[in-house]
């Protein structure tokens, strides 16, 4: 079902795992198939650091995140945020129809945690 790409980064995620020091924590759930998925971002001088994931679900939605987590790195939080999960597909050289909600958790998820880094960072203003 899925193709070459999607299953190398599945056997091999890049940043996996919680992220004891983030600024900015998300979690998004996809209510059809019950998968979750959390991001965690270190954000300095408005710029992610350093992104991390766990993620309860799919090879899919695994894939996702890896590739999504790599993506933000090094970009100011208004980059980040534009981040569609189309472009998270397009990396992943495309994603099963059926699959592409996978995805979607990913931007969602980092929407949630750039959210959370916002409001965190309005109450020591
Ligand atoms: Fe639930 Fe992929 S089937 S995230």
């Amino acid at each position: 079902m899925y193709n070459k790409k999607v299953l190398d980064v599945f056997a091999n995620p890049k940043n996996v795992g919680s992220m004891p020091d983030a600024n900015g924590v998300g979690t998004a759930g996809n209510a059809s198939c019950g998968d979750i998925m959390k991001v965690y971002l270190k954000i300095e001088d408005d710029v992610i650091k350093d992104a991390s994931f766990e993620t309860f679900g799919c090879a899919a939605a695994i894939a996702s995140s890896s590739v999504a987590t790599e993506m933000i790195k090094g970009l100011t939080t208004s980059q980040a945020e534009a981040i569609k999960n189309s472009e998270v597909v397009e990396v992943l050289e495309g994603l099963p129809p059926q699959k592409i909600h996978c995805s979607v958790l990913a931007e969602e998820a980092i929407h949630a945690a750039l959210s959370d880094y916002k409001c965190k960072r309005k109450e020591t203003e």
